[in-house]
């Protein structure tokens, strides 16, 4: 793909100065044109899930491969949908880490030859940082200090965020994330892949207080989470019950199970609220899509007077335009990374320089 040839809109009408942002961190492959002014002009992203699905869950390698087939014409994409040419591109901005090696090493490479070649700078997101900035993405007066609760498919971390760049981790799980919990669950209930929104459907029509699972964590001090104990819960609850006549149906037990998470992260992240004194909550990440866990949420935030951030469900699961808002916080700073900077599978939120966005 060349830069100089394919942009057909270069020479027409205004186009805003923008960031164009890339995610490729995980099984979904993503661009989104964001303008200087923190317009959202373009998200594009286009899941693997349909790859994935007859193994049970992603295949690493797979993943890459798809990456490297897609990134190009999902970019090309997202930038058509945004009416802008490469010239309106100020900076791009792609996720660094954390994340599958091979599939990083994708989008960090792409990005990097991009803004290379269109002689502009790129800039190393943080994938949770880039979740974090979601809850502006939604809500662009999302006010600080609030507290803000990832949770995904490899995260479940509470963050007091005193403002954009300064996080301070108040706890997280010390084994399974949530999203590993939905999944893993689902998988036992012989849901198919991924499992996390199909257990949320077959919910919908159980009722959370037939089958009580145990809610881990819930009664320890401080703010970490637990969720393997869950999960063997589950095994043992299936194992153990009647095949047949008397068996409970699976709406049931998967409405229980989904209780049992919704019920800790709920807990959990108001008492954090609580106890910080801050008036806002942004709950962020793929799990957030779950429609309990909104409902829930909803609910309590209505009843403590609490100021709730949701985003919608296509900015909570992985996206580029949550990685483009925190790729423009770190270019109003003019905070740019270094061209030898690499995919970081294993990257630590305190790698981001503080109140910016960029890693180096
Ligand atoms: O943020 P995300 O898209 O990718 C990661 O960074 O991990 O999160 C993916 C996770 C998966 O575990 C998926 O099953 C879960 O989010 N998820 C859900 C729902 N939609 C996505 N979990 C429960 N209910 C949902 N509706
Ligand atoms: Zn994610």
């Amino acid at each position: 793909m060349n830069p100089n040839v394919h942009d057909p809109s270069r020479s027409s009408a205004v186009q805003p100065p923008s960031i164009l942002g890339i995610e490729t961190s995980c099984d979904e492959t993503a661009a989104a044109v964001l303008s200087l002014e923190g317009h959202l002009l373009s998200n594009v992203v286009t899941s693997q899930h349909d790859v994935h699905a007859r193994f049970g869950g992603v295949v690493p390698e797979l993943a890459s491969r798809k990456h490297i087939e897609r990134i190009a014409t999902v970019t090309q994409d997202a930038l058509a949908q945004a009416g802008t040419g490469w010239a309106a591109i100020r900076s791009v901005a792609v996720t660094r880490g954390p994340g599958l090696a091979g599939a990083l090493v994708v989008g960090v490479s792409f990005g990097k030859a991009l803004a290379y070649a269109l002689d502009i700078p790129c800039i190393g997101v943080h994938h949770l940082e880039g979740h974090i900035a979601s809850a502006w993405l939604e809500d662009p007066g999302f006010a600080t200090p609030a507290v803000v609760l990832v949770v995904s498919g490899g995260h479940t971390h509470l963050y007091l965020v005193r403002q954009r760049g300064d996080y301070t981790l108040l706890g997280k799980t010390l084994d399974d994330a949530a999203g590993e919990a939905f999944d893993k669950g689902a998988k036992m209930l012989g849901l198919a892949y991924p499992g996390g929104p199909a257990l949320d459907r077959l919910a919908q029509s159980g009722d959370p207080s037939v089958v009580r699972f145990p809610r881990p964590y819930l009664n320890r001090g401080g703010f970490d989470f637990s969720f393997s104990g869950l999960k063997t819960s589950l095994l043992y609850y299936l194992r153990n019950q009647p095949q047949h006549e008397g068996a409970v149906a699976p709406a049931h037990i998967a409405a229980g199970y989904q209780e049992a998470i919704v019920d800790v992260l709920v807990e959990k992240s108001f008492r954090a609220v609580r106890h910080h004194r801050v008036a806002g909550l942004a709950v962020v990440g793929g799990v957030c899509a779950n429609s309990r866990l909104r409902a829930v949420l909803q609910a309590r935030a209505n009843r403590d007077g609490i100021r709730l951030t949701l985003p919608r469900v296509n900015f909570c699961t992985d996206n580029a335009a949550m990685v483009a808002t925190a790729g423009w916080w770190a270019y109003q700073q003019q905070r740019w990374s270094s061209w030898d900077f690499d995919a970081h599978p294993g990257l630590a939120i305190e790698a981001v320089s503080a109140g910016t966005g960029a890693t180096t």
